[in-house]
């Protein structure tokens, strides 16, 4: 697929190279436009055996009279099977011929269609494809009534006004801009906590936590979550914060962290929440780019029977930014009791405040600062394909009611459910679907603080069980990493709670989906595979449970509102059975309003390699059943575990290295991570390639972004292939780091040719 890299964009993008150390030191990192249809993680292939006839239960079962479709029949349930001949897409009758129902395990490849049970349509929001096939055609060709309906439900001061939205994605006709409910005067916070006490649910639990050693938990009702967030509001206005300001917030996945969150929504103040698990330095370029009045932090955090002490990192962090002339006079630092006392943290008089010695004393009343829909509720940085991360801005009241609504019907929320969502809120997921979607809904929100493998692999299901969870969120890479330790770790734990089950952060392979569907779902739950990024703030791709069949490893359908297209690399929209590059034809509240600071890069990243569309970056492959298989990022962006990293990134953290004198960096696929870090290191003249250097750039990717970026491997490249222009041939590497090496092409165009023999030589080096 390869030839559908770089070259046909119809806007001229920058050319690669590799960082070289001056590059790095000035932190002028370069962009790239190596687009590459990714891994492609396409479904198998439909077995030649299998006759691609239509689906129909009758002939399902007349075909084999064993079958599920035939059972259906026996049962007196061919309703499920019948209802839904034709699917969202409209593309006809369902080309599969054996299916499950809900209740059915997965016995083999070709069982590739899993129907929700009658029961479970029955009760569920959407429950055919006809109904969603209704809402979906409202949901596009009335965009204004089908949001602003949803919009009502929730409480607004003012009515947004005059329209209900007013986009232009298309940079030939001017500046992108997107707006929604502007005008509208409102507060997620207020939406999320007091309203939902004013409709009586003052006493329900908002949060659950679980902490890192089992026995440590907590909870908190909306009433008490309410109290707590006020205090905290209360206390960032005394110190001087106001609507707009910027706040950073450090912390682990304490109650904390929501609540710093949502007191920041209180009162206007923008939030940007930095993963605990970057480094000071990451940290440091964070705080110097959005300049917050004041930092949150915990002192310390308990991951396994590893202890982080974060404080020493957020006093780098701020050391570092202080150089840059970005001094933050106000460090807010939560003592996490169990894992760090703060006689043994080290403390800036001054600077330093106990959140437990200050906070506490505010009132637990605090008036909502009432904001625009369109005014920002928090800026996240996300890597790009650049070397510096990009602070996505998202916007309110969209937001608000865009991740509401899919947090609903992706995962069919009821009110008695118990979410959990193993995301940190480090990242969008927990922004999203840790933090407003649920509460938003009024939803009973498990927060845990731990590895999921401590003290055994399997503490998911054990906590499962404690907290009777409904729905469970998680990472393809979590399922795979749990799948390998073996079935008893699930199935000595009941899970009978668990309804739904859930998936977002890189394409889940089918052996893994039927796993967690068979083992961990006991074959009862749909697993909702959302397809989503930082930028979209919520789904765009997604199951609804209880609406239509599902394939393993698909995200399937678009939600409401969404128009999926794929286009080739000229941007031809693609019809039918295709793949190409996955593009959004229209906005839809939740959309990202820009890229701080830098408007210029958000039309250049996402608008302009296909104009009128907003880019993805992901490669998509749509079958004849109209269903999406996302196939990975197209551009230098790889996932880890669920994590997005730029390889630009890790280059410039490799380059800074003394010794490093040049750095390549692909993604190859890994077993339990999804993608692995693969990194081509060229030494300085004179430095011997040793692995005490070796550990030591492993070591500088660490130190500069964060342990979860540090490279699988380091390849010694003596020299890097590179086009007479200079250009580094990625496409080799990535051949050469999965071990293709009769798939690499064309190497006569190389500057030195000789320098693949020599790579392929020092693999093993
Ligand atoms: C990938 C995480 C396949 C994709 C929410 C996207 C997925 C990137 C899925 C965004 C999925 C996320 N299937 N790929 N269900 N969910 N991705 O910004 O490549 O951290 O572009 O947001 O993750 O990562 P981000």
């Amino acid at each position: 697929m390869d030839s559908m890299s770089s070259a046909c964009f119809c806007t001229p993008l920058i050319t690669s190279t590799a960082a070289t150390a001056s590059q790095a030191s000035t932190r002028r990192l370069f962009s790239t436009s190596r687009f590459h249809l990714g891994r492609q993680r396409s479904p198998p292939p439909c077995r030649a055996s299998l006759p691609m006839t239509t689906f129909c239960a009758a002939a399902a079962a007349a075909a084999d009279p064993g079958s599920a479709a035939s059972r259906l029949l026996s049962v007196g349930l061919p309703r499920h099977v019948e209802s839904m001949p034709r699917l969202p897409s409209g593309n006809g009758r369902i080309s599969r011929l054996s299916a499950v129902v809900l209740g059915e395990a997965l016995a083999a490849e070709e069982n590739d269609l899993i129907f929700p049970s009658p029961e479970f349509s029955r009760d569920a929001l959407v429950s055919s494809p006809e109904q969603y096939r209704k809402m979906y055609k409202r949901s596009i060709e009335d965009p204004a009534g089908f949001w602003s309906e949803i919009a009502a439900q929730f409480y607004w001061k003012k009515r947004w006004s005059p329209d209900v939205y007013s986009e232009n994605i298309d940079v030939r006709k001017g500046p992108v801009k997107i707006e929604w409910f502007k005008g509208g005067i409102t507060n997620i916070c207020y939406n999320a906590l007091d309203r939902n006490i004013e409709a009586g649910n003052g006493d329900k639990v908002a949060l659950y936590w679980e902490g890192n050693e089992p026995g440590q938990d907590g909870q908190l009702t909306y009433a008490q979550l309410l109290d707590q967030v006020c205090q905290l509001a209360n206390y960032l206005k005394h110190v001087g914060v106001s609507k707009g300001d910027a706040v950073v917030i450090y912390l682990p996945m304490l109650m904390e962290l929501p609540i710093a969150m949502l007191a920041c929504a209180r009162i206007g103040a923008v939030h940007s929440v930095v993963f605990a698990g970057f480094s000071a330095e990451s940290l440091a370029q964070r705080i110097i780019d959005c300049k917050p009045k004041v930092v949150v932090c915990s002192n310390a955090v308990s991951r396994g029977a590893k202890v982080i002490n974060l404080k020493a990192i957020v006093d780098n962090a701020l050391a570092e930014s202080a150089n840059n002339g970005i001094a933050v006079d106000l460090c807010l630092v939560y003592e996490n009791q169990s894992t760090m006392k703060k006689e043994d943290t080290k403390w800036q008089d001054g600077r330093d405040i106990l959140w437990q010695e200050v906070v506490p004393q505010f009132p637990t009343k605090c008036p909502v600062e009432w904001v625009d829909a369109e005014d920002p509720l928090f800026l996240l940085y996300t890597s790009g394909s650049t070397g510096k991360p990009k602070g996505v801005l998202h916007t309110t009241g969209g937001y608000m009611v865009y991740t509401a609504t899919t947090f609903k019907y992706a995962f069919d929320y009821k009110p008695s459910d118990v979410y959990w969502c193993t995301a940190d809120c480090g990242w969008i997921t927990g922004h999203s679907y840790v933090t407003y979607g649920p509460l938003l809904n009024g939803a009973t929100v498990l927060v845990f603080e731990g590895a999921p493998s401590y003290p055994d692999p399997g503490r998911c299901w054990d906590i499962v069980d404690k907290y009777k969870v409904t729905l469970f969120y998680t990472a393809p890479t979590l399922v795979r990493a749990l799948m390998r330790e073996g079935d008893e770790y699930v199935t000595r734990y009941s899970r009978k709670s668990l309804r739904v089950l859930g998936s977002v952060g890189e394409p889940i392979n089918p052996s893994a989906w039927r796993w967690f569907y068979n083992v961990v779902g006991d074959s009862r739950c749909p697993i909702s595979d959302t397809w989503w990024q930082t930028e979209t703030g919520g789904f765009l791709i997604t199951p609804i449970p209880g609406a239509w069949p599902q394939k393993p490893g698909s995200a399937t359908f678009p939600f409401f509102g969404v128009q999926p297209v794929i286009v080739d690399e000229k941007g031809n929209e693609l019809e039918g059975e295709c793949s190409g590059y996955l593009c959004i034809k229209n906005s839809w509240p939740g959309i990202f309003r820009s890229l701080y600071g830098d408007h210029e890069r958000y039309e250049t990243t996402y608008f302009k390699p296909f104009a009128g569309y907003y880019f993805s970056g992901d490669g998509c492959r749509r079958d004849k059943d109209g269903y999406h298989w996302l196939t990975g990022r197209v551009d230098d962006v790889i996932n880890v575990s669920g994590h997005r990293i730029g390889t630009a990134e890790i280059e410039s953290a490799l380059v800074y290295h003394p010794h490093c004198a040049e750095a390549a960096v692909v993604g190859v696929d890994h077993p339990v991570k999804g993608q692995g870090i693969y990194a081509f290191v060229t030494l300085v003249d004179g430095v011997d390639y040793t692995d005490e250097v070796r550990k030591s750039l492993i070591l500088a990717v660490r130190t500069q972004i964060g342990a979860f970026a540090a490279p699988d491997k380091i390849h010694w490249a003596p020299g890097l292939p590179k086009t007479r222009s200079g250009k580094i041939m990625r496409r080799i590497l990535r051949k050469i780091a999965s071990k293709q090496l009769d798939e690499l092409g064309d190497i006569s165009t190389l500057a030195e040719p000789s320098v693949v023999n020599q790579l392929i030589e020092f693999t093993d080096r």
